[in-house]
């Protein structure tokens, strides 16, 4: 059976991560880490043009958020509180004939019987709870009184810091803690290339209301998420928000949204927007005895905040603007030849390189030298890169295929040699329409960090 167009253009999507130096699969020289994926160069700066640029308006540009950065190890307490030490958990069931473990969600039904996905069979153990957290000890004993997990979620730090920053911040309800951090979960079936990975990150905002603030909240909040993903580049057709029903929301959310992606694997969840409720405070509260009420300097009163949360993944996030990006159009190659061309488009903000400088010709040192002098103006204002290997159609396919959204070619006409009136002007070309345009050396900072901020 042929694969279909999806499955095709994920295949094509995971090859170029690799080949360019996005993804590469974790310990790949020891056969890999299932579910565990590091990120290359270029992965490495669109993971943090996202997390800067998600800084920068959640907390940055807003007066009602602080940040933090909590451990990743914390006392064992927490996560029984929490409740994540009894119920984090996913409903699992072995296959007898092929000795799979799978998720109960994951088995086909067919005609009311369940069956395996792998082979089929219908001689299946009853479904068993399989704790997500990993677990790890700390210091030197190995036995229950050192147990502890490492965090499967980044928010519970932000609750058990809430009073601490409510102090020092003076902020008053509503305001909110944002925090970016690692997360890890024992995923039974890591998939999806990075879609469901046993280690990732998230960037998540606790914002703190009055209770009779958390719907209006929730509504807000749903829609400023919407609009941060298509002003990184998503667009507004390939996401969906699904309310969640009330039988598959937490017991404690009086109202959660999932933001999803259409990816090439289908629709999928890249955010969650919850209003939990006074849940997590006040069970930290109850398990430490410490007070986490807030103090109303207007009505005298003291309560319980109760908390919204947008809680997005970078990982996922990072693999829609991929998904997002790769495009194949049709562009003359130096002859005049149509060929496929592979292009990134991200959007400039999110670009892992924003502009590449080439002198036309290696070989003459004034062209090289008057690039290197582009590159290092620039270098302070955004990240460039230098290329002058290869004929110049090889260099901006090269830079298509990565995302690069404008590049600067050092010509003769730079140098004056042609036309005096061209001297210190250089082509800037755009990689979506390919168009070329001259413009001077002295008007290129101006220009790329408008594109690029
Ligand atoms: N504090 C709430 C929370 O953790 P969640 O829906 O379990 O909620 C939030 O996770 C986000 O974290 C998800 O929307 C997703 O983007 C990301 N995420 C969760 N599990 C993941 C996994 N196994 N791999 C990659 N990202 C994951």
């Amino acid at each position: 059976m042929s694969k279909s167009a999806d499955a095709q253009r994920m295949e094509k999507i995971v090859s170029l991560c690799k080949r360019r130096g996005f993804i590469f699969q974790s310990s790949e020289i020891y056969g890999g880490l299932n579910g565990c994926w590091d990120y290359g160069p270029l992965g490495v700066e669109l993971k943090r043009n996202l997390k800067n640029y998600w800084w920068r308006v959640m907390v940055h540009e807003r007066d009602d958020v602080v940040g933090m950065d909590g451990s990743i190890l914390m006392n064992r307490a927490v996560w029984k509180a929490s409740g994540h030490e009894d119920t984090f958990s996913d409903p699992m069931v072995d296959c007898r004939s092929c000795k799979a473990r799978l998720r109960l969600d994951q088995l086909i039904d067919k005609k009311g019987v369940k069956q395996c996905p792998n082979c089929g069979g219908q001689d299946l153990t009853a479904p068993r709870a399989f704790n997500l957290m990993f677990k790890t000890f700390i210091g030197a004993s190995e036995d229950e009184s050192s147990v502890t997990y490492l965090r499967p979620e980044t928010a519970q730090s932000i609750f058990v810091q809430f009073k601490n920053i409510l102090e020092i911040s003076r902020k008053k309800l509503p305001f909110g803690i944002a925090q970016i951090g690692k997360a890890f979960r024992n995923e039974i079936n890591p998939r999806n290339f990075t879609f469901r990975s046993r280690e990732f990150e998230q960037m998540e905002l606790e914002y703190f209301c009055r209770p009779e603030q958390g719907m209006e909240l929730l509504e807000y909040w749903k829609e400023e998420r919407l609009k941060f993903y298509e002003n990184i580049g998503i667009s507004r057709e390939k996401l969906h928000v699904l309310t969640v029903p009330d039988d598959a929301r937490a017991f404690y959310s009086k109202g959660t949204y999932d933001i999803e992606y259409e990816f090439p694997f289908g629709r999928q969840e890249l955010e969650g927007v919850a209003y939990r409720t006074d849940y997590d405070l006040s069970q930290h509260q109850r398990a430490s005895g410490k007070s986490l009420e807030y103090f109303d300097e207007e009505t005298k009163q003291k309560f319980i905040p109760h908390v919204v949360e947008p809680s997005a993944g970078v990982d996922r996030t990072v693999l829609a603007l991929i998904c997002e990006a790769y495009t194949e159009d049709q562009a003359p190659d130096e002859k005049g030849k149509m060929e496929t061309r592979t292009v990134l488009r991200f959007h400039p903000r999110m670009a892992p390189i924003k502009c590449a400088v080439f002198p036309l010709l290696k070989n003459n040192e004034k062209l090289v030298a008057k690039a290197k002098e582009i590159v290092d103006l620039l270098r302070p204002h955004m990240y460039v890169f230098y290329d002058e290997g290869g004929a110049i159609g090889r260099r901006y396919r090269r830079q298509d295929e990565i995302g690069t959204p404008f590049c600067v070619t050092v010509d003769f006409e730079t140098l004056g040699e042609k036309d005096a009136g061209l001297r210190d002007t250089v082509t800037l070309r755009e990689r979506d329409t390919m168009k070329q345009e001259r413009f001077k050396i002295s008007e290129l900072i101006q220009l790329l960090s408008a594109r690029i901020a």
